[in-house]
C-alpha cells in the first residue's frame, strides 16, 4: 500500500534529492508539488520543480505557491548555499519553459486534502507559508490530512545550533508565523530537524557511488551537490553534503530510523532569537505557558544515518 504525498518545497539542491527520492520510491505516490520561496524567489523555485518534473519524467502537477511570508518581508536567497540559480547554478541542460497549474499551492492542498480525506501526507521542506495560507483559508484542512511531516527546526538536541542564527532553522526562520500556526493546528505534525539531519552526511564518495548505480538521476544528483558540499565544507569543515530534506522523506517511508520526542512546539516570532523552535516535552510540569492546550506533536531526536543513507540508495538504484 501506497502513502499518498504532497510535496511543498523550495527547490534547492536537497529539494532536489528528496523530490527524485519520492518519485523512486515504490512507497509513495507523489500526487502534486507546490512550490514556495525560499532558497530562491518563487519562479526561480517553481521553475526548478518543473525543470525537474520534465528532465526526470514526473507526472504529478506543480503549483506555485508562496512568494513571500505570511507577514513580514522575504529574507534575501541563500545564493551562497544553493547559487543563484537555486541548483547549484549547475546548467539545466535542455531546460523548456513550462508553465505550473493555475490553482495557487494553498488551494491546491486544500482541494487534495477533501479530495482524499485522511489520506495524505504533506511533506514540507521549505518555508511554511502554503500551510498557513491553506490553515487560514480552510482551517478544516487540518482535520483532512494523515499528517505533516516537515524538515525545520533546530530543537538543541545535544547541543547542536541552528544555521542561519544559533538557534534557528532556515526553514522557519524565513517564516516564523506560518510555523507556529502548523505546530499548533490540530493536524500530527512532525519535524525532522537540524538535530538529525546535520548527522546525515552523503559523502563524495557515495554520490560517486550514486552516479555509477542510479542512472540519470544519480548523476544529475552528484553534479547538484558538488557546490553544495562545498559550502559546507568551507563553512562547518564537513565533507559531504548534509542530509535535510530527504531525511524528511525518508522518515515517511521508515520512520523506524528515527527516535522522536512528543511535545507542544512553539516558534518564537520576533527579537533575537526569530525562529527558534522550542517544545514543552510531553508530561513535564510548568506553570502557565504559551504551550499550554497546544497539540502534542513529535520532533526527531535521534537517527539511523547509516539506515536512512542505504535506504536512499537502496531506492535510487532500484528506480534506475
Ligand atoms: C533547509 O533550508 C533549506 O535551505 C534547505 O533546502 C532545507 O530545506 C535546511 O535548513
Ligand atoms: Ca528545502
Amino acid at each position: 500500500m501506497t502513502t499518498k504525498i504532497i510535496f511543498d518545497t523550495d527547490p534547492g539542491i536537497d529539494d532536489a534529492m528528496a523530490l527524485l527520492f519520492i518519485a523512486a520510491s515504490p512507497a509513495l505516490d507523489l500526487l502534486a508539488v507546490t512550490t514556495v520561496h525560499g532558497n530562491a524567489d518563487i519562479d526561480t523555485t517553481t521553475r526548478n520543480a518543473l525543470y525537474l518534473k520534465r528532465r526526470f519524467g514526473l507526472d504529478a502537477p506543480v503549483f506555485k505557491g508562496a512568494d513571500a511570508p505570511l507577514s513580514r518581508p522575504r529574507n534575501p536567497s541563500p545564493t551562497f548555499v544553493h547559487g543563484d540559480n537555486g541548483l547549484g547554478d549547475v546548467e539545466l541542460t535542455g531546460h523548456v519553459d513550462a508553465a505550473p497549474e493555475a490553482k495557487p499551492a494553498h488551494q491546491a492542498i486544500i482541494d487534495l486534502a477533501r479530495a482524499n480525506p485522511g489520506e495524505i501526507v504533506l511533506v514540507a521542506v521549505g518555508p511554511l507559508t502554503n500551510l498557513g495560507l491553506a490553515l487560514r483559508a480552510d482551517p478544516e484542512v487540518a482535520t483532512l490530512l494523515k499528517g505533516v511531516v516537515i524538515m525545520g527546526g533546530a530543537f538543541g538536541v545535544a547541543g547542536k545550533p541552528g544555521n542561519v542564527t544559533p538557534v534557528a532553522e532556515a526553514n522557519i526562520h524565513n517564516d516564523p508565523e506560518a510555523a507556529d500556526l502548523v505546530f499548533t493546528a490540530p493536524w500530527p505534525v512532525t519535524a525532522v530537524s537540524l538535530d538529525v539531519t546535520t548527522q546525515v552526511v552523503m559523502s563524495p564518495a557515495y554520490m560517486d557511488a550514486l552516479e555509477a548505480s542510479a542512472g540519470p538521476a544519480g548523476a544529475f544528483l552528484n553534479e547538484i551537490s558538488k557546490p553544495y558540499a562545498a559550502f559546507y565544507g568551507g563553512r562547518d569543515g564537513i565533507i559531504g553534503c548534509c542530509v535535510h530534506d530527504a531525511a524528511a522523506v525518508a522518515f515517511v517511508i521508515d520512520p523506524s530510523l528515527f527516535q522522536t520526542r512528543r511535545g507542544a512546539v512553539r516558534v518564537i516570532p520576533d527579537g533575537i532569537a526569530t525562529g527558534q523552535t522550542l517544545q514543552k516535552v510531553e508530561g513535564e510540569l510548568f506553570g502557565p505557558s504559551a504551550w499550554d492546550d497546544q497539540p502534542v506533536q513529535t520532533i526527531t531526536v535521534g537517527v539511523d544515518a547509516e539506515g536512512l543513507l542505504a535506504l536512499y540508495a537502496r531506492t535510487m538504484t532500484a528506480r534506475a
